[in-house]
């Protein structure tokens, strides 16, 4: 199963997560960063910056994958995941831009932008870490309930909920795209780690699910429980439903400190 991390707050997950994450940058220069949007992983990006900025951790060779796109939106758009992944992450992490993909939402290339991501994924090796929020219909990436669990990188369909949650990016929900490219859940479980986060009472019922539920595409979270290697970090509020959390606490509390998450 996966671990369980439950944390006082983001800023303390963020913490957990970039510590893991720099020790992996500190270990291979070139690591390969899954690197996940929405507001979830902001705390963790936030946290590694500082942690490079201190510990002088060289990222130049560090290379990256976006888990997903909007489809449609034009060029240079601010919510467009390009931008929103230069913004919070290649820019305040000193990045090496070019080194840094997502996939392609442009309608002219979109037949052929699936193959090309999951090529360039496997050409870089395959991902080391992938950071991953959850979505309250359940999914990750953009991964919709329903979607294979052996999905690769394709195009997708949002739900009225992703779109409706989503909309406080845009002026209006007209504004959200109807269709993304999102890595599939096969695709995400070829990372060789996972470190999926999630806050609030609003992601209590997809953290249940995905951690505790059966395993099934009608809730692509518990794809997780599939992965050899994954880390599941929560507050109070996100942890509310797990029916085992006090044994994730007893077993987070005597966690020798040689083992890393
Ligand atoms: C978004 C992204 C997902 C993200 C999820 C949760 O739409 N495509 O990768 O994990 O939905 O978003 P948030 O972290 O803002 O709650």
């Amino acid at each position: 199963m996966a671990e369980v991390v439950i944390v006082r707050d983001e800023e303390e997950a963020g913490e957990l997560a970039a510590s893991a994450i720099a020790d992996l940058l500190r270990a291979r220069a070139d690591a390969v960063l899954g690197l996940a949007t929405g507001s979830t992983p902001l705390s963790t990006y936030r946290a590694l910056a500082r942690r490079i900025d201190a510990e002088g951790i060289a990222v130049a060779g560090v290379r990256g994958f976006a888990l997903d796109e909007y489809v449609g939106l034009p060029a240079g758009h601010p919510e467009g995941y390009r931008q929103v992944i230069t913004r919070e992450v290649v820019e305040p992490l000193g990045l090496t831009p070019e080194l840094i993909r997502v996939p392609n939402g442009d309608p002219a290339t979109i037949r052929t932008a699936a193959e090309a991501y999951e090529a360039a994924i496997d050409a870089a090796g395959g991902v080391d870490l992938q950071v991953l929020g959850i979505g309250r219909t359940g999914h990750i990436g953009f991964n919709e309930p329903g979607s294979s669990l052996a999905s690769r990188t394709r195009v997708k369909t949002l739900t009225e909920q992703t779109r409706i949650d989503n909309a406080r990016f845009f002026d209006s929900i007209e504004d959200v795209p109807m269709h993304c490219i999102t890595q599939g859940i096969g695709t995400i479980l070829r990372a060789r780690h996972l470190v999926l986060l999630a806050f609030g009472e609003a992601k209590a019922e997809a953290i249940a699910a995905a951690v505790e539920g059966p395993v099934s595409a009608s809730q692509p979270g518990s794809a997780i429980q599939l992965h050899p290697h994954a880390t599941v970090i929560v507050d109070e509020a996100a942890a509310s439903r797990l029916e085992h959390a006090g044994y994730y606490r007893h077993a987070w509390a005597n966690k020798p400190d040689w083992q890393g998450i």
